[in-house]
């Protein structure tokens, strides 16, 4: 097969910063080094060479609300590769009382048109016997070793506590990872129904409906959970300092919890939905809401300190006229915004260009830690001999206003909208074929694989192993009294 070198470069991984070449072969990295010679020479002068991104939250196609979200695997994909990112993880969602693995069939039939690689994560959105036994199913034959669950949406996804603690339990018991959606769907209902009743309709009531207590009490229900479960936990879109909190606090106590803030929290906030215009303000809707500048900090420090793991966008598109499901009914408009394309270069702009984040922090939350945490390490998140060609060559003084105009997302509209970035792909290889080059697309619709991910992983490994040593055991005892009449 014709190698690919990718020259001049500095190459920036979690923990390393060095010159170096990369030679790419049948879609795997070779070799790195100096003077590396290949069939082909991609320039990457003046360049940072990092592992690919890598989203580890995406809902393309997604049904809900009444409706799809609007980008599919084809655009969706497309998408992300235009913004450096080279795999994208979407939540295969049964519906209530569905077969897990007919939804599977589903997400595997939708994903075909992808143009990066991609893996899945499995929803809980019911329990039973039969969810039970699938589970088995779904983490040995069908490489996923992670299912979400939603405190949030009551009456369509939402489960209980009881559902919460049996599907950790048997989690914990397959080797798999359990992550949450973390909001008190029962307070939120309440808050909505009061909301609407006092006139107010508009898209700001969403963010009334879902105060950060609502977030922070379901993270720390849900981290308690978990620990008595025996299971380690994954928060998705930490949204808030109440939230962050409860992890950090985790964390210190030596319970296994990672938090995945999202690259719209950190970067926009709540003053979005108080905007005159009705449509400007809705297309942000999405749950959590955006926050005050104090959530924001608190999200940033976290990154920077290590208690927040990674960097998200659950990327769910809705378009102009979908939102407008809600007017006069704020519970109405679909939930959800895009990102995709602009995560990396909105994070390397307002984390690497204002020192919030190093380099190498910027690649651990953007790809290493994801990979490391999803288990499908070193194959993807790594610039190492061996891993997937999955690379992306910034060039940190490439810029441009971001703009819907000019996006690859088939909606309308861009949250960003506006907003100037510094530092964007020149580069960006999935499995060794440029799908960027020279900063213009060339993706292969239906390139794209299911990335397969294996269950105990080491902290599963290290966390069953220590919930055993611990778990009660009964006193033995001689001279027990005899039982009294
Ligand atoms: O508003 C959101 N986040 N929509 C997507 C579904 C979810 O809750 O992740
Ligand atoms: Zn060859
Ligand atoms: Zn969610
Ligand atoms: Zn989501």
């Amino acid at each position: 097969m014709p190698t690919k070198v990718i020259k001049d470069g500095t190459i920036v991984t979690a923990d390393l910063t060095y010159k170096a070449d990369v030679l790419v072969e049948d879609g795997k990295i070779i070799e790195i080094g100096q003077g590396l010679k290949g069939d082909e020479t991609l320039d990457a002068s003046g360049c940072y060479v990092m592992p690919g991104g890598i989203d580890p939250h995406t809902h393309l196609e997604m049904p809900f609300m009444g409706t799809y979200s609007s980008d599919d695997f084809e655009s969706g994909t497309r998408a992300a590769l235009a913004g450096g990112t080279t795999m994208v993880v979407d939540f295969a969602l049964p519906n209530p009382g569905e077969s897990l693995l007919d939804a599977l069939k589903r997400w595997d039939n939708k994903s075909t048109s992808a143009s990066c690689d991609y893996s899945f994560h499995m929803a809980v959105t019911w329990w039973g016997e039969q969810v039970f036994n699938e589970m088995e199913t779904v983490v040995k034959e069908r490489g996923i070793n992670t299912f979400k669950h939603f405190l949030a949406y009551k009456g369509a996804l939402m489960v209980n506590d009881d559902e919460l603690y049996s599907s950790f339990m048997r989690l914990a018991e397959l080797g798999a990872t359990p992550m949450v959606h973390a909001e008190n769907g029962d307070v939120v209902a309440e808050l909505s129904a009061k909301l609407l009743a006092e006139g107010n309709t508009g898209p700001e009531a969403h963010a009334y409906s879902r105060p950060p207590q609502v977030e922070g009490e379901a993270t720390n229900r849900a981290i308690m959970i978990a620990d008595m479960a025996g299971a380690p936990l994954y928060v998705v879109h930490v949204s808030c300092e109440e939230s962050h909190e409860a992890i950090r606090r985790a964390k210190m106590q030596g319970k296994r919890v990672w938090g995945e803030p999202l690259i719209q929290h950190l970067t926009l906030d709540e003053s979005e939905y108080f905007n005159k215009d009705w449509d400007h303000a809705a297309r942000r809707v999405m749950s959590p809401p955006f926050r005050n500048k104090q959530h924001q900090d608190s999200l940033w420090a976290g990154l920077g300190s290590g208690t927040l793991s990674v960097v998200a966008t659950d990327h769910c598109a809705f378009t102009t006229e979908q939102k407008r499901y809600g007017v006069g009914d704020f519970t109405k408009i679909p939930n959800g915004t895009g990102g995709l394309e602009d995560r990396i270069p909105m994070l390397w702009t307002y984390g690497v260009g204002t020192g919030r984040l190093t380099m190498n922090e910027f690649v651990a939350v953007t790809s290493t830690n994801i990979a490391k945490i999803l288990n499908c390490y070193p194959k993807k998140g790594a610039i190492l001999v061996g891993a997937d060609a999955d690379i992306m060559v910034l060039d940190p003084e490439k810029e441009k206003t971001i703009t819907a105009d000019k996006q690859v997302s088939s909606i309308d509209y861009n949250v960003f909208e506006g907003k100037h970035v510094k530092g964007l792909p020149r580069y960006v290889l999935t499995r060794g074929m440029v799908a960027v080059m020279d900063g213009e697309m060339q993706e292969k619709q239906g390139h794209g694989k299911f990335v397969a991910r294996e269950p105990n992983a080491t902290v599963n490994k290290a966390l069953s192993k220590w919930k055993e040593l611990t778990a009660p055991q009964p006193i033995e005892r001689s001279g027990i009294p005899a039982t009294g009449v």
